[in-house]
């Protein structure tokens, strides 16, 4: 096993430098209005209370819970496991994703939330990995460009896994992260 079968991606300070970013960002394009923010979970759980919190002025949060239907295979049908709590007609809203990858799912959610007439709909993405993308979508704001590598940390997962941790790391090696000896090395190595 090589040592960057799961190696550091992008730092927390990386991270949060950006979140200040975005969260200006969206603060002033949205000044003496009052967006909703949703939230896709469970991976956009991190982002979303970083985010929030970087956007001076008045907001509320609301959250989605979604899965694919069936065997995994990018058929773009997904199910509503949670809906939302608050109607978001005529509401300026911001759908928060932790990251936009074959675009399946947003395109669904995307198709969802625009049936119900908000008066606004824009993505603020934290990742974007191009190369697996099968149908664009317009990420106003997005955070990072990444690699055709699987991430996890900073609310990604892997089987329900390190979704804690502060750094967001990549995978090389799907295996290595099976092996709690590799897994235990690296985690020890963070900074
Ligand atoms: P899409 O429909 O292919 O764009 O899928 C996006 C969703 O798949 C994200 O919201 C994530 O929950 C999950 N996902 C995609 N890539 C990764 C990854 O590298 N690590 C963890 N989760 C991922
Ligand atoms: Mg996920």
């Amino acid at each position: 096993m090589t040592d960057d079968a799961i190696g550091l991606l992008l730092t927390a300070e990386q991270i949060r430098q950006r979140v200040v970013e975005l969260g200006v960002a969206i603060a002033k394009d949205y000044a003496g209005r009052e967006p909703v923010l949703v939230g896709v979970l469970k991976g956009s759980l991190v982002f979303m209370a970083d985010l929030a919190r970087q956007i001076d002025g008045p907001l509320s949060v609301d959250f989605m819970s979604i899965t694919s239907y069936g065997d995994g295979s990018h058929s773009g049908v997904v199910r509503i496991l949670k809906d939302l709590d608050e109607p978001i007609t005529g509401r300026d809203v911001i759908l928060v994703e932790d990251i936009i990858d074959t675009g399946l799912t947003l395109t669904y959610l995307i198709n969802t939330l625009r049936a119900r007439g908000p008066a606004t709909l824009e993505i603020c993405g934290l990742l974007n990995r191009d190369a697996r993308r099968i149908i664009e979508v317009p990420v106003k704001y997005k955070g990072f460009d990444i690699p055709d590598r699987f991430v996890i940390g900073y609310g990604l997962d892997h089987e329900g896994r390190f979704r804690n941790l502060s750094h967001i790391l990549g995978v090389s090696d799907m295996d290595a992260l099976r092996d709690p000896d590799v897994v235990d090395t690296v985690l020890a190595s963070l900074p």
